[in-house]
């Protein structure tokens, strides 16, 4: 299954959400993942690429990927119908190298913070892909969320996106997710992900129903 991190907004938590999804894959549901790097920063692939240096075994693989090598990658990938594989997007959308993979997409996981600017990015990203994708199914994860602030827009924003798919539980802003890494989640983070994350699971990404 090909899964899409993404969302048009620079620091919306892609990267991060991508890290802890992967890590709750391999480590919770003993799921085989790999991660897609393609981010024009290779965030993800140099922290891989430390990371092994420090761990015996891989849990799972990151791989640094150039839009153009999309469509190659994609024939392997999909040889194993089992595997998830999580993609990694840039925090822009103007490359045409985008398409076969907005195309190629089975569910979309866009994280988003409640915010003017970011709520406009996230519309601008949503219609894009529903235009080039329209049956893919897009869910929304409200990131960076501070306990002591008070969203106006919070309603609104959340009724405005429910028009192209499901808003999940949101994630609080916290200073401990900044030390997430490949194989990595910190103790803290995880209860606070967890039930996003096995919400998500049972919903979209489990194998058998007693799962
Ligand atoms: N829930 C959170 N609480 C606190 N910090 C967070 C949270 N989620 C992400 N961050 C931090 O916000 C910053 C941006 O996150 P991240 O790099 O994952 O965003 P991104 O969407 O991948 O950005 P880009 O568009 O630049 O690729 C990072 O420093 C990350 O550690
Ligand atoms: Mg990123």
């Amino acid at each position: 299954m090909i899964i899409i991190i993404g969302n048009q907004k620079g620091g919306a938590g892609k990267s991060t959400l991508t890290l802890l999804l992967a890590n709750y894959l391999t480590l919770v549901k003993k799921r085989t993942v790999t991660v897609i790097d393609m981010d024009y920063q290779e965030s993800l692939s140099q922290k891989f690429e430390k990371a092994k240096v420090l761990e015996n075994e891989e849990p799972y693989e990151v791989v640094k990927a150039a839009l153009e090598d999309f469509p190659d990658l994609l024939e392997v990938m999909k040889t194993d119908s089992q595997a998830l594989i999580l993609i990694d997007l840039p925090g822009k959308l103007d490359d045409d190298g985008l398409l076969p993979v907005f195309k190629a997409a089975e569910l979309v996981i866009c994280p988003f913070a409640y915010d003017e600017f970011s709520f406009e990015s996230t519309v601008l990203f949503s219609v894009v892909l529903k235009k080039v994708s329209p049956d893919c199914r897009l869910l929304f994860i409200p990131n960076r969320v501070k306990a002591n602030v008070k969203y106006d827009t919070q309603v609104d924003v959340n009724e405005q996106l429910s028009k192209f798919g499901p808003v999940l539980q949101a994630i609080p802003d916290r200073i401990d997710f900044q030390r997430t890494s490949t194989f990595q989640t910190p103790l803290a983070v995880f209860p606070v992900v967890r039930p996003v994350f096995d919400a998500l699971y049972k919903q979209y990404l489990k194998l058998t129903p007693d799962e």
